[in-house]
Formats: C-alpha cells, sequence, structure tokens
C-alpha cells in the first residue's frame, strides 16, 4: 500500500482529479459557464419581454388592439422580421414597424401558407411549438429561420401564427419556443375571456333593451323612447364634461328610468285625455315601482336614484318625494330634462310631435321650476349645436319629430313621462 492510499486517496480518484485540472478541461469548463450564463440572461430577457407583453395587454380592453399588440410585440421578441396569421383557409401579413418592413423580401402570404401547410395543420392539432428544418423550407423561403405557434382564439378556433427572421440570422432555439408559447398561450386567454365578458355584456344589453321595447310599446310611445333617453342622458352628461365611468351610467339610467310603468294599467298609460287624479295617483307610482323591480339586482344600484327621483322638480312639485334642488341626484336632474324632451316630441296615438322649437320653448319656460338650470342649459345648447351639424344622424333619430305645427292645447305637465 502506497502512502497516498494509506492516507485515504485512490488511484481513480487521483486519475480524475488531475483530469478535472487539467488546463484543456478547466477551459472547457469555463467556456461551458461562459454560454449557461449567457443563456441564463437570454432566458430573463425573454421572461421579462412576456410579462411586459402580458401585462400591457391585460390593461387594453378592444381585443382587436390586444390582438395587434400581440403579435407586433411578439415578432420584437422572437427578433422576427416578418409575421403571418394562418386562420381557416386564409393567410395574413401582420404589418410590422417600418425598419422591419424595410429590410423585408417581398414573401406573399399564400407562398408562405404553401410553403407550411403541413406543418400549419400540424400545430393547429397540437398546439404545440413547431421549428420546421431549413431543408423543408429552403425553396420558397430561403434561409429564413421559420418557428410556428398557436394562436387560440375567441370562436375556439386556432389560428396559427408565422414568425421569419432574415435569412442568415441564428435559428430559432428551445428558449425561443418557451416564450413563444408562453406569450400566445397567455394572450389568446386573455383575448378569450374578453370576447366572452363582451358577449355576455351584449347579451345582457339587448335583454334589457328587449325588455324597456316591450314597456315602450305598452305605453303607446313611438318606439324607442327609453333608448333615445338614454342616448340623450348620454350626451347630456358628455356637454356637462362628466367623466366616461358615468356616462354609461347615465345611458343605463335613461334605457331603464320608465322600467317601473310595467306595473300600470294600460287603460291609464294609454288614455288619450287628461287623467283623474287616481289614475295620476296610479301613474305616478312608477318610479318607484322601478326602483323595486332594479333594487334586488346589485349591477343596477348605480343608476336606482336616476330610476326614482327622475320626476323631481327643482321647486319641490314633483314626485315621488318631493326633492328639491340639489336633493336630487345630478343623473336623475339630467334624465329629467332629456325625458320631458323626448316626451314632448314624441308622437302620441291622440297628438302630434310638439316639435323640437316648441319643446325647447317649454323647457326653458321650466328652467329653474321643474329643471335643474345648469343641466337644462346644457341640454338645450348641446342639442342644438347636434341637430344644425349633425343634420343626417339628427334626421335619422329624430325623424318623428320635425318641426311643424304645434300641437294644440299643449300641456307643460306632460313631461310626466
Ligand atoms: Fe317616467
Ligand atoms: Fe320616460
Amino acid at each position: 500500500m502506497s502512502a497516498f492510499e494509506a492516507a485515504g486517496f485512490h488511484a481513480a480518484a487521483m486519475d480524475e482529479l488531475v483530469e478535472e485540472l487539467n488546463p484543456g478541461r478547466v477551459r472547457a469548463i469555463q467556456r461551458e459557464n461562459e454560454d449557461l450564463g449567457r443563456e441564463l440572461l437570454r432566458c430573463y430577457e425573454q421572461l421579462s419581454l412576456v410579462f411586459e407583453i402580458t401585462e400591457h395587454i391585460a390593461n387594453l380592453q378592444d381585443p382587436d388592439a390586444i390582438r395587434d399588440v400581440l403579435l407586433r410585440r411578439y415578432a420584437g421578441m422572437l427578433t422576427a422580421a416578418e409575421v403571418f396569421v394562418c386562420a381557416g383557409d386564409g393567410c395574413n401579413s401582420i404589418e410590422m414597424p417600418a425598419a422591419a418592413a424595410a429590410s423585408r423580401r417581398a414573401l406573399s402570404a399564400e407562398a408562405v401558407r404553401e410553403c407550411l401547410r403541413d406543418e400549419v395543420e400540424a400545430v393547429r392539432s397540437t398546439r404545440r411549438v413547431r421549428v420546421p428544418p431549413v431543408e423543408k423550407t429552403r425553396s420558397i423561403l430561403g434561409e429564413r429561420p421559420v418557428l410556428l405557434a398557436a394562436l387560440r382564439q375567441a370562436d375556439a378556433e386556432t389560428s396559427v401564427v408565422i414568425a421569419l427572421r432574415e435569412p442568415g440570422q441564428p435559428p430559432f432555439d428551445s428558449s425561443d419556443m418557451l416564450a413563444a408559447e408562453s406569450v400566445l398561450g397567455y394572450g389568446g386567454y386573455i383575448l378569450t375571456n374578453i370576447l366572452m365578458v363582451r358577449s355576455l355584456q351584449q347579451t345582457a344589453i339587448e335583454t334589457v333593451r328587449a325588455l324597456v321595447n316591450t314597456i315602450d310599446a305598452k305605453d303607446n310611445y313611438t318606439s324607442g323612447h327609453s333608448q333615445r333617453v338614454g342616448w340623450l342622458a348620454r350626451m347630456t352628461g358628455e356637454a356637462l364634461g362628466l367623466p366616461r365611468g358615468q356616462l354609461q351610467m347615465l345611458e343605463w339610467a335613461g334605457l331603464l328610468h320608465d322600467v317601473g310603468k310595467i306595473g300600470v294599467p294600460e287603460h291609464i298609460l294609454n288614455k288619450p285625455g287628461r287623467l283623474t287624479p287616481e289614475e295620476f295617483e296610479e301613474m305616478k307610482k312608477h318610479p318607484r315601482l322601478g326602483y323595486d323591480v332594479l333594487k334586488p339586482v346589485s349591477r343596477f344600484e348605480p343608476v336606482l336614484g336616476a330610476v326614482l327621483y327622475h320626476h323631481e322638480n327643482q321647486d319641490g312639485s314633483g314626485y315621488p318625494e318631493g326633492l328639491r334642488g340639489d336633493q336630487i341626484p345630478l343623473p336623475a336632474r339630467i334624465i329629467h330634462v332629456v325625458d320631458i324632451f323626448d316626451a314632448l316630441t314624441s308622437t302620441r296615438s291622440y297628438r302630434p310631435s310638439f316639435g323640437v322649437q316648441k319643446a325647447f320653448d317649454i323647457l326653458r319656460e321650466g328652467r329653474g321650476t321643474v329643471t335643474e338650470p345648469t343641466v337644462t342649459d346644457a341640454f338645450l345648447a348641446w342639442f342644438d349645436a347636434y341637430r344644425r351639424e349633425q343634420a343626417e344622424d339628427f334626421a335619422l333619430r329624430f325623424a318623428h319629430c320635425v318641426d311643424g305645427a304645434p300641437a294644440a292645447g299643449a300641456p307643460a305637465a306632460e313631461g310626466a313621462a
């Protein structure tokens, strides 16, 4: 036994140690470490970009804008010169920023689609990223590195996104594939969810519109009283400089303001002549009825005040509570003005429209006693400019209230709409 063995060292272990201390081997390990470091840095950079992209698109609401941002940033992340999106049988080129476009050779979307037909189908069915070998694509795409990845669409169809680098650029590697899968996977998920929420909101709006149309029909208004009040309230809110969130709420409030009429007997709603005091008491119940109908639905909470108080007058002579001035919530004051205007300009079965000019006169007459002065002025100024500057739109929306001879015996109190 040698002295080394006696000290616990074995010959084989010694050989390994010498081998590892070999200068060539040490340099190789150093190179390996440097490569790993670069790879790690690249992965980190791509991960930060993935995070940045997904953060950015999560803050956008418009699905088309999200898709646009997603694909452009995706191209940037992969240093791709061109990006094509294949959906169904079609294939479209995505417009790239000027710098990339300048160096682009003309490649038609059809040629790309044709060249990669099998690859596209494989990605569509497996939803896995693919990097086809250059030998398979050289004849049409030249030396361009190619990467294909799946993008799930809202209709559950899968699009295939093709990224092409400039000829001679490094081929796409495993970290590119990982980043591509992450970005398009998460982006597709956001797109799908936003479109689903949109579709649910659309269904809810259509359901409410169908309901209010039924009520308008019951009240023998020209169709669309509630929709017009919603739109006019929104526009008046805009004229008053209210924030965007409140404008949406005003439109909903206008759409729903008369929902309580569902509980008022039709013979009262449609009585051609003046209501008896008892009938008027029945009619006056509709704001409270509307409030009670909507209250259980938490989503309608912001419109409850407007529904309950849209017949309150500035001087306290309105109903249901006889509130006055600032006691009346602003949305209710806005609905009150535009509701009166639409009631006066609507054609009823027993009388024609009063026309815009006469309705303006009546509103001015009640300014400060029936309606709030600031809101009344804002509405009158905006509507006057609207009908002059957007004559075509006005003619479409308000075809029923072309100015003519005012109806005889127009009662100012007919604003009880
Ligand atoms: Fe009403
Ligand atoms: Fe109304």
